[in-house]
């Protein structure tokens, strides 16, 4: 479960498990928060008996101490599992990210734009710290909370109320799962247009001077205004379908009141249930949809963010260069023996390359543009790894060494 959790929303082991506690806590704050509502059902029904009596006094003036008193420390214990370990594991994500990225290969690089780096490591972040601070712990405490008081109301009460009012809940989550699918594809096509523009305005500011020399200012400036009305169109599209999405399954939580009154009249006036549980069932209802309508929204929101989350996998999962951290060199020469490289698509960039470059000596690459020089220069540091052959450094094969290791032997100016 643990593992599933961390690949699910990119998560290090420990915050996973931190996840799980902060769940546990909302769980408990949850029902600590619904006890003020039991004292409620006693005081009425002492009232309403003629139970009321100098000795209850006490027993009511203590009881809402402890429940003050509970509330407030199950409050303490739950922003510190939420919060401050959202924020610690917000801080490993990031900085593994940043890690991660420094050691992986820069053939990743030339697949990645910048622009959609930046996103994964600022925007996704950031979205991903929400939803484990807010929608995920307080969707599961208040599922596991609603169901623990549904399940006792069952027994306690009178079932059939407890149906009356607790039947709209998992339809209304139901309408949220159907309509899961259509919501990934809004939010990942959102994603998309959002990137593209972010990479056009990245692109314009850094060759602004180019476009201007070549007077191409303005076909440029057309082009990224498209992309921003791009922006715009599917921004507007998917916040109309989520609204659509979690309208309807609000609509289907206020129609419980309906339900739960109409089920409750009857029964009342059957006299199969006394004034009290009436009035506690539409109590609670009241004071039930509410938040579940949040949690409504928490769940179509966490279900959105699960694209962020596959986002960063996919850069966490990325295997980095690895190798030996000790290199035993002999002397300095550099020997391509039989290199075959391509780039990321199916194009032969170097085909059975041989030389050696000397110690001591000047070795110079003449070719025509486009011939492989630079890709030469990059493979020889191990920029990137080689297709077919090999490359030695001083009679080592440089792809079995640690790229930090093999740079601490080469300068370079770019
Ligand atoms: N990051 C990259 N991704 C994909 N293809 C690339 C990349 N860098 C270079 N290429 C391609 O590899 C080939 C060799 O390019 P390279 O830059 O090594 O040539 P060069 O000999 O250094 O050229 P110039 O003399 O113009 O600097 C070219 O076809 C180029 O388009
Ligand atoms: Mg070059």
């Amino acid at each position: 479960m643990i593992e599933r959790l961390q690949h699910k929303y990119a998560l290090s082991r420990q915050g996973a498990t931190d996840m799980i506690k902060a769940c546990t806590c909302v769980t408990i704050t949850n029902i600590t928060l619904m006890m003020p509502a039991g004292i409620l059902f006693c005081l009425i029904k002492d009232l309403l008996e003629g139970t009321f009596t100098r000795e209850r006094i006490p027993f009511y003036a203590a009881g809402s101490v402890a429940v003050i008193a509970l509330i407030a420390l199950t409050n303490f214990i739950q922003y510190n599992a939420t919060f401050l370990t959202t924020y610690r594991e917000s801080g490993v994500r990031r900085t593994t990210l940043a890690e991660k990225l420094r050691k992986l290969p820069l053939s990743y690089f030339g697949k990645k734009n910048i622009a959609d780096l930046t996103t994964n490591i600022m925007g996704d972040c950031a979205q991903i710290e929400t939803a484990s601070s807010h929608w995920i712990p307080e969707m599961i405490g208040a599922v596991i909370s609603v169901s623990l008081v549904g399940v006792s109301l069952f027994f306690a009460f009178d079932w059939r109320m407890v149906l009356a009012s607790f039947w709209v809940i998992p339809v209304a989550f139901l309408i949220i799962i159907t309509c899961a699918g259509a919501e990934r594809r809004a939010v990942r096509k959102n994603s998309a247009v959002k990137l593209a523009m972010t990479d056009g305005i990245q692109e314009c500011l850094e060759s602004i001077r180019d476009l201007r020399a070549n007077n191409a200012e303005n076909r440029y400036m057309d082009e990224l205004e498209e992309k921003i009305r791009n922006v715009e169109k599917e921004a507007l599209l998917t916040e109309l379908k989520m609204a659509v999405y979690v309208n309807s399954s609000a609509i289907i939580l206020k129609i419980g009141i309906g339900t739960t009154a109409v089920v409750g009249g009857a029964l009342f006036a059957k006299g199969e249930i006394s004034i009290l549980t009436f009035f506690m069932f539409l109590m609670l209802v009241s004071r039930l949809y509410d938040p579940m309508q949040i949690t409504l929204q928490n769940f179509a929101a966490i279900i959105s963010c699960g694209i962020q989350c596959e986002r960063l996998d996919e850069v966490l999962s990325t295997k980095p260069q690895t190798g030996d951290e000790k290199i035993n060199n002999n002397g300095f020469d550099i020997v391509f023996d039989h290199v075959g490289f391509q780039y990321s698509d199916d194009t032969d960039v170097l085909t059975d390359v041989s030389f050696t470059a000397k110690q001591g000596g000047v070795t110079a690459l003449i070719g025509p543009s486009g011939g492989g020089k630079t890709t030469i220069s990059r493979l020889a540091a191990r920029f990137w790894d080689v297709n077919s052959g090999r490359i030695t450094l001083g009679g080592v094969d440089i792809s079995g060494i640690d790229p930090e290791t093999l740079l601490k032997n080469y300068s370079i100016v770019f």
